[in-house]
């Protein structure tokens, strides 16, 4: 793990929020099992950035169990990636604080993460939640990550990071790696079915909002037979009209088939058509899934073991890190 091989290193975290869904599939996971052969990868799941909103304890516990199992379902081989709960590396933390210092409010003040989440309750809302970008750089910028593969939402987060990284470096002499993020051409951004206009979100908990990784098939062809369309009858790729377009975007991500293609198939057929076509192809795309998923959850032990080993294997690389910016910096 010390010995990189010349390999470049990705990084990427998934908050432990218990309602995975196909966006998180789509837009981030299944490219991180797609290029774990190609780059070492690490892959934190972000307990810390959880509590930033209020958390039942013992559903926060259970949730992280169930997100490593997801993500080990997905296909994270744990031979080629490493799994691990963000708090277990007490760096991450340490990191943020110092990084803190050297991030201008000005930076802050204009995530709009933030302003979409805080809302109307912007004076009520934590000051983790504010400072969450900062954590979320500690945790790229620990493991000296090149690449972080994550869907639309994270690109503010992603340029912050990068000029955080570049700003230590001008005033400290090269300290940190500059990361790069990579976002998909296709699905980096699913939107919700029963408002197309928002991305699907973990925190939307409406009935029929999102597919979530573990729905059954009876829930997926209910939630699809519900999703906001629109009362033109063409089936066509047309960001104009989000409902059809984001229904089609998520039949793309899941077939790989070209839009030419997609669109020549759906030609003359409705809505209903689409509907219950994409239903069966979603069933089938999450299938293996779910049966990976409900083998792994039998073996009690198993997923704790698995993500002790992780933060073991990454915590010397951080702790490095985390010192090399501390003698920069003067602390200590
Ligand atoms: P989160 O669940 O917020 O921790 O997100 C985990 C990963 O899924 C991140 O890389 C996000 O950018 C990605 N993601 C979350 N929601 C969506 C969405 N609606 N479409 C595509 N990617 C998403
Ligand atoms: N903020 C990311 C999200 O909500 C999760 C995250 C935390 C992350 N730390 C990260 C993603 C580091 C990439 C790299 O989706």
């Amino acid at each position: 793990m010390n010995e990189r091989n010349g390999r470049k290193r990705i990084l990427s975290g998934i908050q432990p929020t218990g309602n995975a869904h196909i966006g998180n599939y789509l837009g981030a996971i299944r490219h991180w099992v797609a290029s774990q052969g190609e780059y070492e990868s690490l892959f934190p799941i972000v307990d810390l950035h959880a509590i930033t909103v209020p958390k039942d304890p013992k559903q926060l516990r259970a949730h992280i169990r169930e997100t490593a199992g997801i993500l080990y379902a997905a296909g994270i081989d744990p031979e080629q990636s490493t799994l691990f709960i963000q708090s277990h590396v007490s760096a991450h933390a340490e990191l943020a604080w110092i990084l803190n210092c050297f991030i201008p409010m000005g930076w802050m003040e204009r995530m709009t993460q933030f302003k979409d989440k805080a809302g109307a309750a912007r004076e009520r809302v934590s000051v983790g939640l504010f400072d969450y970008p900062a954590l979320m750089a500690a945790d790229i910028l620990i493991y000296d990550a090149d690449l972080v593969p994550v869907g639309d939402d994270q690109r503010q987060h992603l340029e912050m990071t990068r000029d955080l990284a570049q700003r230590i470096n001008s005033m400290f002499g090269k300290t940190l790696v500059v990361p790069e993020a990579s976002i998909p051409p296709v699905g980096a951004r699913i939107m919700g079915l029963d408002d197309p206009t928002s991305k699907m979100s973990k925190s939307e908990t409406g009935q029929g909002h999102a597919i979530d990784l573990l729905d059954s098939p009876d829930e997926i062809r209910a939630k699809i037979r519900r999703a906001a369309t629109d009362s033109s009858r063409v089936i066509e790729f047309d960001e104009s009209r989000p409902g059809v377009n984001n229904l089609l975007v998520i039949y793309e991500a899941f077939t790989e088939r070209t839009r030419e293609d997609i669109e020549a198939h759906f030609d003359g057929k409705g809505y209903a058509d689409l509907k219950r076509e994409l239903s069966e192809v979603v069933i089938e795309g999450l299938r293996p899934l779910q049966e990976r998923y409900r083998e792994i959850r039998k073996e009690p032990g198993y997923l704790d073991a698995m993500l002790k080993e992780g933060a073991d294997k990454v915590r010397p690389i951080a702790d490095r890190t985390l010192r090399r910016v501390m003698d920069k910096v003067g602390l200590g």
